[in-house]
């Protein structure tokens, strides 16, 4: 791999990785705790759940990563607590459905952001654990779009303009928490 002036070290860009998924998947657990907060009691709560533990699992094992390598979390953790949960509480407050359109849009940036780090970490030839894990991450991530798809995202009052404004936040958040 050539390194262009300007471009950040191999072990740099891959602590810029494990820093942002951390975070990412720090976020995306809040959110299904905020959502279960308000929809514990509905028929949503068990996929709710079941989309919650998985992102547990992911943040679990971006919590290893990040202690093993000595990578400093982003700053951020304190804003993505709130944030992360507030998100989830006023999607869910809307209804399910609104619930099942944040799951979309978080979920479809969350899928592009694992193809472009997929991507990268080709020319990580070492990297191949992260890769297994990011390929693995991805899939469920997808799967989680799906079942907000399967029940009834698209259906959400004002699903495109919410759709589009949580996507949008969810690239900030990610383009910060590479950074700081
Ligand atoms: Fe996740
Ligand atoms: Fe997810």
């Amino acid at each position: 791999m050539k390194i262009l002036p300007g471009d950040l070290s191999p072990s740099k860009t891959i602590d810029r990785m494990i820093r942002v998924d951390h975070a990412g998947e720090y976020g995306a657990a809040r959110i299904y705790e905020g959502q279960l907060s308000v929809l514990k009691n509905s028929s949503s709560a068990p996929l709710l759940e079941h989309m919650r533990a998985q992102e547990q699992a992911h943040l679990d094992t971006f919590d290893n990563l990040i202690r093993a390598r000595r990578v400093r979390p982003t700053v951020l953790s304190p804003v993505w607590h709130v944030a992360g949960y507030v998100l989830g509480a006023l999607s869910a407050r809307l209804g399910e459905k609104s619930a099942m359109a944040c799951t979309v849009a978080v979920e479809e940036v969350i899928d592009e952001h694992y193809a472009r780090q997929s991507k990268e970490l080709d020319n990580f030839p070492h990297e191949e654990e992260l890769q297994k894990i990011i390929r693995q991450f991805r899939e469920d991530e997808q799967r989680h779009r799906e079942l907000g798809i399967e029940h009834g995202a698209a259906d959400a009052p004002a699903f495109k303009v919410m759709k589009t404004m949580i996507k949008m936040a969810s690239k900030t958040a990610i383009w910060f928490s590479t950074r700081i």
